[in-house]
């Protein structure tokens, strides 16, 4: 059944309903005709939907008021996201009322008809079709869902890995919708200079994602200093080169933002406009904060200086369903959970669900008015509450019950969401990030 027929079958069957503040309405869509954002109210299935059985994860909607055969309108335009969250771009359609009347489904049919059609192409444009951008370092946990959004949204992806002829590396983007005709890959590395000159060349955005992520380090210089800081110079300059190129994303993380030494106490809310302390992060041998934050100062500097646009994405702990075969930093600290051991870490983390990461990535390239650094947490959670969530989604898992040391738990400081709210980020709840992330484990086989 085609996305648009389900729709109207839901509605038929009256299993779709309006309502105000819709926890289901997630997508951001602004309108075409009047560039409304989602507010308050919104679409919603109703609770006792198969929803994720029909595929269907988000409905976003848009609503202006416009004049219809001398009647003023309401014109709600739905979006239907599915699976794992790209806009189902030809999915459009328009439910029109009168605004002085009580609802009325289709009255104006051919008013509204017309509309689906403009906003068809409206979305299609907007969705990236014939625009060509590059993602460096995609065969990563947070890249191969970039990348994968990305071809799903239209656009041509030229992809940077380490050595393209790695079958581990390449074969689960190869294997996405839209690869065969849209993904290239090619080899770069990041230390060594000009690697990206041909990549970049045409593109329209780049995504530099690539940066070696290590909390333990022999050689801090050569495993990730010089790699997150030289290779953000390398991509930058080899951007600057390129006239076609609009924007520069860079993801960055949390990391570059909390490691100052401010005590996170439980009213400290972080925001945008702290920065780690090289001097802090070096003192406290931080090194994967210290790579990040020397990668981050780095690229506002070159930036300033060359002219360029860049925006920061900050993620904090990213965890959701891998789609790369290999097991990667973040997605790990969810394994050991599930897998066994007895004691849990007396720390708190920031998470912040994959998808949600991928996302704020396209949306800060498409969106022309955003600028500047993004914080990304969804929940600042103790990892023994996240052991409890565990619990209650998974009751019949081995999961460990005792701390790994006696000392008081940290204190459950937060993160602003304000920023990213304004790019249209929608968090998906912590309790789906986990249970995606464990199912997916299982599912390849990790326990
Ligand atoms: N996961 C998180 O919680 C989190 C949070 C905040 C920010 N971030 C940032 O997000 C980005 C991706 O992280 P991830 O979690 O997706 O980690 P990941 O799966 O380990 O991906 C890291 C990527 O960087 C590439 N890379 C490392 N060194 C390289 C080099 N010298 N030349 C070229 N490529 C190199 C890796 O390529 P290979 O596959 O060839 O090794 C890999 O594709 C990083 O910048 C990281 O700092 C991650």
């Amino acid at each position: 059944m085609s996305t648009r027929s389900m729709v109207k079958f839901l509605w038929k069957k009256r299993m779709l309903f309006f309502c105000e503040a819709a926890e289901a309405c997630t997508n951001d869509m602004a309108c075409g005709k009047c560039g409304l954002g989602p507010s308050q109210a919104g679409w919603a299935l109703s609770g006792t939907l198969p929803f994720e059985a029909l595929g269907l994860s988000h409905l976003g909607w848009a609503s202006c008021l416009d004049r219809i055969d001398g009647l003023l309108h309401r014109i709600w335009t739905m979006t239907v996201v599915v699976g794992d969250g790209a806009v189902f771009c030809s999915a459009m359609m328009v439910i029109d009322y009168p605004v002085d009347s009580d609802v009325s489904l289709h009255r104006h049919k051919h008013s509204a008809q017309s509309l689906i059609t403009r906003e068809n192409q409206r979305t299609r444009m907007s969705c990236g079709e014939s625009k060509v951008v590059c993602v460096t370092g995609a065969s990563g946990f947070i890249a191969s869902w970039l990348v994968k959004l990305l071809l799903q949204r239209g656009y041509t992806v030229k992809a940077t890995v380490r050595d393209p002829n790695d079958q581990k590396k390449t074969e689960h983007l190869l294997s996405f919708d839209g690869a065969k005709e849209r993904l290239h890959l090619f080899e770069a590395d990041l230390l060594e200079e000009g690697s990206f000159d041909p990549v970049v060349d045409g593109c329209e955005c780049v995504f530099h994602t690539a940066s070696p992520v290590l909390l333990s380090s022999t050689n801090p210089q050569a495993e990730l200093i010089e790699p997150a800081l030289k290779g953000t110079l390398n991509v930058l300059g080899s951007c600057v080169k390129v006239q076609s190129i609009k924007r520069v994303v860079i993801t960055s993380s949390m990391a570059a933002v909390r490691f100052n030494g401010k005590p996170l106490t439980a009213d400290v809310i972080i925001d945008e406009s702290w920065f780690s302390d090289p001097a802090f992060c070096e003192k406290e041998k931080l090194w994967y904060m210290l790579s990040k934050t020397l990668a981050e100062e780095a690229a506002w500097k070159f930036a300033k200086e060359k002219g360029i646009d860049i925006i920061t994405i900050n993620p904090g702990w990213v965890i959701g369903p891998p789609l790369q075969p290999t097991l990667n930093l973040t997605v790990e600290l969810v394994l050991k959970l599930v897998n066994g051991t007895e004691k849990f870490p007396n720390d708190t983390y920031r998470f912040v669900d994959v998808r949600d990461v991928a996302n704020a990535h396209i949306l800060a390239f498409e969106n022309p008015s955003a600028s500047g650094r993004y914080c990304l947490v969804g929940k600042v959670k103790h990892c023994s509450e996240v052991v409890k969530m565990l619990h209650e989604i998974f009751p019949a898992l081995n999961l460990p019950d005792k701390c790994e040391d006696d000392k008081p738990f940290t204190p459950t400081h937060q993160v602003s969401k304000e920023r990213t709210q304004t790019l249209g980020v929608k968090y998906t709840p912590l309790e789906v990030s986990l249970k995606d992330t464990v199912e997916s484990l299982k599912d390849k086989n990790f326990f």
